[in-house]
Parts: C-alpha cells; sequence; structure tokens
C-alpha cells in the first residue's frame, strides 16, 4: 500500500466518529474502530445494514459522495440520534451564554473607564465601581473553568474519607464577614465523626455556594444552617437551609441549570453557575441532589452522598 492509500485508512480507522467508506453496491470496504464497536452488522467487506441508511435504526448518516479512480464511493458517518448532535448544540450554546454574559460586565467596565475621564468625575467611586465588575469577570471565568475542569473529569471522589465538619467550619468561616453585612446568621449542625468519599476542595465547593447563595438572596435577619444527616444505610445528606425569601415552587427544578437565575435574582451579582456546579459535584460522586421550598418559604438544598 503506498503512503497515501495508508494514511486514508489511518484516518478512517482512528477517527473519533463512527465513520463507514462504501463502494458502489454499498458494500464496507473500511470502518472506524468507532463503528465497529458501537454500531451492530459493521464488516469490512461484507454490505452494511442497510436501515442504517435510512435513520430507520436510530441512527443519522451523513453521506460524503466522491470518485476515485471512476469509481464512486461513499464516506457515511453514522451518528446516534441525540448524541453527538445534542451534545455540540449544548457546547456552542454554552459558549455563547458565557460570552453574553462575559460582555454585560465588560461593557459596564468600558463606560466606567469613559466616564473616569470627563472632568470633574468623581474617580474613586468609579474605581470602585470598576473593580466590582472586575471582580463578576473573575468569578464567571473560575467558575467556567472549574466546571470544564469538572467535565474533563477532575477526580471528585476522594480516595480516603473526608471528615465533613472541619471543612464545613471553615468555608462558612471565611464567609463571616459577608454574610454578618447581609445580615444572614450562619450555622453549622454536624456530628463531628461524620465522613463522605468527596474531595474537601469539592466539598467546600459546595458549601461556600449555597451559604453564598443565602447570603445574597435570602435577605436580612435570615438564618442559613449548613446540616448533615446520616441514616440507617450510611447515606450522607448535606443540606443547606435558610428561611428567607425563596423561589417560586415552579422554579425549583429549574435552579441547577446552567446560568438560570430567577427574576428577583437578577438586580444582583452573579452567574447562574453555582448550583450547576453544586449538581455536578454532587452526581460525580454518584449522589443527587434535590431543592424544596416556596416563595417566602426559604430555600432548601439537599445533597445526597451515597
Ligand atoms: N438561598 C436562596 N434563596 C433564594 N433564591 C436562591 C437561593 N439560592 C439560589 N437561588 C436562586 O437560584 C439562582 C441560581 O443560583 P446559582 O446557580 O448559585 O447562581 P447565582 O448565585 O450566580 O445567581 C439564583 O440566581 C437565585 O435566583
Ligand atoms: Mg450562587
Amino acid at each position: 500500500m503506498d503512503a497515501e492509500a495508508t494514511r486514508g485508512r489511518t484516518l478512517v480507522e482512528e477517527s473519533r466518529e463512527a465513520v463507514v467508506v462504501l463502494d458502489e453496491a454499498d458494500r464496507v470496504l473500511m470502518a472506524s474502530r468507532r463503528a465497529r464497536q458501537t454500531i451492530e452488522g459493521i464488516r469490512e467487506g461484507e454490505p452494511l445494514p442497510p436501515e442504517l441508511l435510512t435513520g430507520a435504526a436510530g441512527v443519522i448518516p451523513f453521506v460524503v459522495p466522491y470518485e476515485l479512480d471512476g469509481r464512486r464511493e461513499r464516506l457515511v458517518y453514522l451518528s446516534r440520534e441525540g448524541d453527538t448532535a445534542a451534545y455540540e448544540e449544548l457546547r456552542s450554546g454554552f459558549t455563547a451564554a458565557v460570552s453574553h454574559e462575559l460582555r454585560t460586565p465588560l461593557a459596564r467596565l468600558l463606560t466606567l473607564l469613559e466616564t473616569a475621564t470627563l472632568p470633574g468625575e468623581d474617580t474613586r467611586e468609579l474605581v470602585d465601581q470598576a473593580t466590582r465588575e472586575v471582580e463578576q469577570i473573575t468569578e464567571l471565568i473560575d467558575e467556567v473553568l472549574f466546571l470544564s475542569e469538572l467535565e474533563s473529569g477532575a477526580r471528585v471522589v476522594s480516595l480516603g474519607p473526608t471528615p465533613v465538619a472541619p471543612v464545613l467550619d471553615e468555608a462558612l468561616d471565611e464567609l463571616a464577614e459577608r454574610a454578618a453585612r447581609a445580615s444572614v446568621e450562619l450555622r453549622v449542625e454536624c456530628d463531628r465523626a461524620v465522613e463522605v468519599a468527596v474531595r474537601p476542595r469539592m466539598l467546600r465547593v459546595v458549601a461556600r455556594n449555597l451559604a453564598e447563595n443565602a447570603i445574597r438572596y435570602a435577605g436580612p435577619d435570615t438564618t442559613f444552617t449548613l446540616a448533615v444527616e446520616t441514616d440507617a444505610d450510611g447515606r450522607v445528606t448535606l443540606v443547606g437551609r435558610d428561611d428567607g425569601a425563596g423561589v417560586d415552587e415552579a422554579e425549583l427544578p429549574r435552579l441547577f441549570e446552567r446560568f438560570y437565575r430567577s427574576d428577583a435574582a437578577r438586580a444582583s451579582r452573579g452567574t447562574g453557575l453555582g448550583l450547576a456546579i453544586v449538581k455536578h459535584v454532587v452526581t460525580q460522586a454518584g449522589g443527587t441532589v434535590e431543592a424544596h421550598g416556596g416563595r417566602g418559604r426559604g430555600l432548601e438544598i439537599r445533597c445526597s452522598f451515597p
């Protein structure tokens, strides 16, 4: 085989997609390893099962015809209904949403800088506002990076068990000043002996996000409690609960979506990624998340670990 042919064969064989090369009689000349491993009935030298070309098998064909030395061949990409297409859509939607979210604080920052050059402006106040915009941008970038770290398989589960109480105490201590300014009382209710198989850093991210939300949204003179419950089978549930403003019951299932923010929250800073990160961490550890409550009845987020 000459170099060109070897290169062509390797390209097909090692493709990340399920792809086949067909001759004029729909016989499989080549197939990627992925195609052979993920789709039934693909064998080199044999005809391609006809239902794969009609879409009847839940497989969507994308056909690229070409001619080679007078022979007509076809390159056929076979993607499962919903898989790559949905994934691509999610990815591009995510990129668009991140760009949009970055644009808003950047535009405000630009306006502030322009205003600062005008004579007689209170530059001190403008610099303070600009600093807050930069903080908002940094928060968004940090959260997007953290999410992609999680998606690329960063380990959530720890090798050994992590004692829960010290992590929760530390996370809430760091937020004490902000909580005091918002008149939200922070509490930890946790048996010192409880342990979970989650990395301390990941546990801290969960605790911090739940507490930050209460500080941002619960309203003054409320209490946020981070409690740990254990049941008879050893399941550990981390519960973040406040007695503040809450959200409409209909919104509860949407809170974990990326970029979802209730109308009431839009006036305040935030990215809408916090609870999506919480859900990611908990589900990667094999657990589940739930939201309970209602408008004026506070919010309770339950994270159950196996
Ligand atoms: N403790 C809470 N009380 C009321 N609403 C909350 C609370 N926690 C979260 N929310 C609502 O859920 C939305 C999503 O939260 P989150 O994913 O952490 O994003 P962010 O805090 O950046 O807006 C918030 O914008 C807010 O509308
Ligand atoms: Mg948040």
